[in-house]
């Protein structure tokens, strides 16, 4: 599959008024693909740093700059893409199986992440080449 396909930008609902904005994301199909099981955010990582270098077998998730922004590099073994995520109602929704670096993150950085599983170590790929023959032989 084309990693244009793979993984999408998803834009929410802002319910905000004159008192402010309000985005509302919900699980299980409604606005993301999955149920969420987990929360964690990312601050306070600055502009040298390059987080993630894994891939999940396993873990969908969708990340947020809640404030400020970063890049994403998405790679699924034959093609890259690289998406800024600067707007606290858009989401990078990203399956299983795609390796992920984030990086150039903005002092005032706010990266919320939200995902389908709880934490596991062991669903880790956390060494390029054994995710390249990975996802190759699971094809
Ligand atoms: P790490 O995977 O390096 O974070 P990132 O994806 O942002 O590069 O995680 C840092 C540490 O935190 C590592 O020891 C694993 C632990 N951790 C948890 O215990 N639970 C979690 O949900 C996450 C994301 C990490």
């Amino acid at each position: 599959m084309k990693l244009s396909e793979q993984y999408k930008l998803i834009k929410f609902k802002d319910l905000g008024d004159e008192r402010g904005n309000l985005v509302v994301i919900e699980g299980d199909g409604m606005d993301i693909p999955f149920d969420i099981k987990r929360v964690f955010y990312i601050y306070g990582s600055d502009s040298t740093v390059v987080r993630g270098q894994h891939a999940n077998r396993y873990t969908e998730f969708l990340l947020v700059n809640v404030s400020g922004s970063s890049k994403v590099k998405v790679d699924n073994g034959f093609e890259q893409d690289i998406i800024e995520l600067n707007q606290p109602g858009m989401g990078l929704y990203i399956p299983s199986m795609l390796w992920k670096d984030m990086y150039d993150f903005s002092a005032d950085s706010v990266l919320l992440v939200m995902a389908s599983r709880h934490y596991d170590e062991t669903e880790y790929i956390r060494d390029y080449d054994a995710y390249i023959a990975e996802s190759r032989e699971a094809k």
